[in-house]
């Protein structure tokens, strides 16, 4: 939930550290901080609010030394104010903290105990504290790390640093990710890989409690008994500018609009055109066939999907589609409830995890606890060798490139690509998906991404409407089926974005009270393509109309009877049950954006919000 970077190197580290630190700043924008060496001691400049703040600064500040800390903070010990803004420093100890720590109150108590200052009202500020006390003895950061380490209970990735050992930088987690960057003259350590890959593309990702010593350009790496260990250096596929917003005023429009070329990417892997084949690759491996793939998924009796937020949304999906092709019993749950609430896993259950970050608290628990019950996990993560990709038996990736925007767009629309292939894989596994049936399905997902372009043009509409839709004094977002799940979504991104109150709802349950709240004041948000159930929300909407609501409309082509019962009515093109969640969420996401955007918010880092939730 914050972000945090070191470097080491022959470049000015203020310009990398406030460069790393910009695109991390989607993890958390609160305060931001910097310490850089500068004649020998470590210079430190804080500010609330967001980075920019920071900058302005430091803007006239030079720095002589060639290694510096940097810290962009979603607050969670402590308001946000520059007080309680990394790097904490202690006498000659500087350190930024990612994380949660679980036993500060007993630490704080001991600590203040034995006469430390402490000025902030942080738990990250202990920690500059305890390695400062153990530095009186062993002089050396290294083994000052070694002794603090064990006494920290909690999920946390460090960064330290030491006057009396101005070239070392000492690294180490225990839950939230952390990336060494190995590059030609310098070193980087950050929480992901987006704020190292413009300067290398060769990186290590750190496993919990391994601990990182950069001494100059040089390195070493010790596994949790302290054993000095030799780990794999990756080299990541991803171009920089892919992470830049490329002519949009914000990430997360740029990320709307890429969405038609991150399906077809999503779907590439998966879909022989020559051969009009659709068959989940790679999932255990680039040399695990398709064949032993489906022999081990023909085991699965019992299928439990997790996640949180827009990534449960998926699930849904997934619930639904999956259940209905395959007739196999699919269990949706949200990832803080299933990791406690100690569900029964029967033999043959796979579990599948969805998350973009792959770093979500909630989610990585519940993957544990599922595997420790004997489970198959499958994962569908967008950023590979996160932690969730790599503790996972099935591996499928969403092929989304960076999303930036703390709003999931293209995340999710890739997701649903990927849920339609392992959906179609598990029904051919089952014999319940015919030839003719396979390729109808394969044209409908090849036509997804021309369609998207088609469905962006409704950009124009909600950039003109979004200044009368905020009027409304609440948003009900229904629909049912497959339309239940996106209208879901939709009512998350209108609350997530524009602060106003937005609810999902399932459309039969209207009667059941929620009706109630309809009057000419009360926007109904209705997602109706043509499927099995669109009769059935045509008649939930006319009991809608009867009381006054205002209704916005998502419908298949040009549907006269939508239009007739809606004040603004959008179409998709005719589809498929399963690829019309893909094309409907488009209009919402476009709705939700320009009623944040014409409401003044910050679309890319909204209030209260991080991209990634590594604490539960
Ligand atoms: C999505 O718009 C939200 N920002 C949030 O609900 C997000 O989907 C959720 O935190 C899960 O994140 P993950 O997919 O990275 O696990």
């Amino acid at each position: 939930m914050c972000g945090i970077i070191g470097y080491f190197g022959d470049k000015d580290p203020k310009n990398v550290i406030l460069d790393g630190l910009k695109k991390l700043e989607y993890r958390g924008y609160d305060s931001a901080g910097v310490c850089i060496l500068d004649d020998g001691k470590f210079s430190r400049f804080r500010a609330e609010g967001k980075l920019s703040n920071l900058e302005e600064k430091v803007k006239d500040k030079q720095f002589n030394g060639h290694i510096g800390i940097g810290h962009t903070r979603w607050a969670t010990h402590g308001v946000p104010s520059e007080r309680n803004a990394h790097p904490h420093k202690v006498s000659g100890v500087s350190i930024v903290h990612n994380g949660i720590i679980e036993n500060y109150q007993s630490i704080k108590k001991e600590l203040l105990a034995n006469g430390a200052k402490i000025e902030s009202e942080t738990d990250s500020e202990l920690i500059a504290h305890l390695l400062s006390i153990a530095l009186e003895d062993t002089k050396d950061l290294e083994t000052a790390v070694e002794q603090v380490l064990p006494k920290l209970k909690g999920a946390f990735s460090i960064v330290a640093l030491w006057e009396e050992e101005p070239n070392k930088m000492v690294a180490f987690k225990d839950g939230p990710p952390l990336v060494l960057g190995v590059g030609e003259k310098e070193i980087l350590v950050a929480s992901d890989i987006t704020a190292i890959v413009s300067h290398t593309k060769d990186v290590v990702f750190l496993e919990d409690k391994e601990v990182v010593i950069v001494n100059g350009t040089d390195y070493k790496i010790l596994d949790p008994r302290g054993n000095e260990i030799h780990k794999k250096i990756e080299h990541i596929d991803w171009n920089p500018e892919a992470a830049e917003k490329q002519g949009y005023d914000t990430y997360m429009l740029k990320e709307i609009f890429e969405q038609p070329r991150a399906v077809a990417q999503a779907l590439e892997p998966h879909i022989d055109i020559e051969n009009q084949v659709i068959q989940l690759q790679g999932a255990l491996g680039p040399d695990v066939s398709a064949e032993e793939i489906n022999k081990r998924l023909a085991q699965v009796e019992r299928i439990f999907v997790v996640a949180c937020g827009t990534s449960y949304y998926a699930g849904m999906v997934a619930e639904y589609m999956i259940e209905k092709m395959t007739r196999l019993p699919v269990e949706i749950e949200f990832a803080s409830e299933f990791r406690y609430r100690e569900p029964v896993l029967p033999p043959k259950s796979l579990v599948i995890v969805i998350s973009q970050s792959g770093e979500t608290a909630d989610t990585l628990a519940s993957l544990r606890m599922a595997k420790e019950q004997g489970a198959e996990i499958m994962s569908i993560c967008n950023v590979r060798s996160s932690s969730i990709d790599r503790e996972a038996d099935y591996h499928l990736y969403m092929r989304a490139e960076a999303e930036i925007g703390v709003a999931s767009t293209k995340a999710l629309t890739c997701t649903l690509a990927v849920i339609n292939v392992l959906s179609a894989t598990l029904a051919k596994i089952k014999g319940r998906l015919a030839r003719d049936e396979e390729v109808a399905l394969i044209q409908k997902l090849q036509q997804i991404p021309a369609e998207m372009e088609k469905v962006l043009v409704h950009d124009k509409f909600f950039s003109e409407a979004a200044n009368s839709l905020k009027r409304y004094k609440g948003f009900l977002y229904i629909g049912r089926g497959l339309s239940f799940p996106v209208a879901l979504e939709g009512a998350l991104k209108l609350k997530e974005l524009a602060y106003l109150h937005a609810e999902g709802y399932a459309a039969g349950e209207m009667k059941h009270g929620p009706i109630a709240l309809i009057d000419q004041d009360m926007a109904i948000v209705v997602i109706a393509p043509k499927d099995d159930v669109y009769e059935k929300t045509i008649s939930n909407l006319e009991e809608v109309r009867a009381r006054g609501g205002q209704v916005i409309a998502i419908g298949s082509g040009e549907d006269e009877v939508l239009k007739d019962l809606s004040l603004h009515y959008l179409s998709i093109p005719e589809g498929d049950w399963r690829t019309n969640p893909i094309l409907a969420l488009v209009p919402l996401q476009l709705m939700s954006y320009h009623v944040a955007s014409s409401l003044g918010l910050d679309v890319d880092q909204p209030r209260n919000l991080a991209k990634s939730v590594t604490v539960e």
